[in-house]
């Protein structure tokens, strides 16, 4: 897979603050200092033609809330698109629309979207957005998983956090070499450090052993059994040797002779 070397995020929204502090923080903070990924937070509001300052209005056929209207959104678009072409870009940037009603977002997807040179992301808030601008910005509509938060700047944030850490030079050597979450398709294992013993729970004794051999096997096995206990959902595509397929095995049976 081809991976950029620098990342441009813009993020349309009604809450620019919201993003700059979310991202200026921690890693992708880091990241911004560097000029490995660049975080722009454009407001929708600057762009609407309503005196008021109004973007949103009731719904077409009624019903509940109040829908963000097309033309600001599309104003906005229209101005960044522009300014981006300005800057350089060859290919039109996709354009990421937050929603519960979206493809769910996962590492794959993270892994295609970090090898794009600048994204756009759309925050909704209200009860949605007008149809016809998701369509004239031809978004693709993401969903972060089931459940309904009040805006999209979290989402944006939580693809923005996912997908910084696979471009070149935002993590530290020793934080790529896990690149990977779900190593070999599998949970990751416990981790512990100092001290050995805090409040009466004692690290386990293999970690202390010093064989390196016995630890690596321990902490496969250990993968294994969180693996089936809170994700077996990935179990069929987790890359596992024969010993370990027999291992899992053996926990499958003790789980039946459990249940019985
Ligand atoms: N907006 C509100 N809820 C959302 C979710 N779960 N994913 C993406 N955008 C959203």
């Amino acid at each position: 897979m081809l991976i950029c070397k620098y990342m441009n995020f813009y993020v349309m929204t009604l809450f620019p603050e919201m993003i700059l502090q979310g991202m200026s923080q921690s890693i992708t903070g880091r990241a911004m200092a560097k000029g490995a990924i660049s975080v722009e937070a454009v407001n929708i509001r600057d762009y609407t033609n309503e005196r008021h300052g109004h973007v949103d209005d009731a719904p077409y056929g009624g019903g509940a809330g109040m829908v963000m209207q097309a033309q600001p959104i599309c104003d906005c678009y229209e101005a960044l698109l522009e300014r981006i072409r300005r800057q350089g870009a060859e290919k039109k940037p996709r354009v990421i629309y937050l929603t519960p009603q979206g493809r769910v977002f996962d590492q794959s997807y993270a892994e295609e979207l970090a090898g794009e040179e600048n994204l756009i992301f759309l925050c909704g808030h209200y009860e949605g957005v007008d149809e016809r601008a998701l369509t004239l910005l031809e978004t693709e509509n993401v969903s972060i998983g089931d459940y309904v938060l009040t805006g999209g700047e979290l989402p944006a944030m939580v693809m923005m956090d996912c997908i910084s850490r696979l471009v070149p030079g935002v993590l530290g050597k020793e934080e790529s070499a896990d690149i990977e979450t779900f190593h070999d398709g599998l949970l990751e294992y416990p981790q512990y450090t100092r001290p050995e013993v805090y409040r009466d729970l004692r690290v386990p004794e293999i970690l202390l052993s010093g064989h390196h051999g016995n630890v690596e096997k321990w902490r496969r096995e250990q993968s294994i059994e969180r693996t089936l206990r809170f994700r077996p959902d990935l179990l069929p595509k987790a890359r596992l040797t024969e010993k370990e397929q027999a291992y899992l095995r053996g926990l499958l049976a003790e789980q039946e002779l459990g249940g019985n």
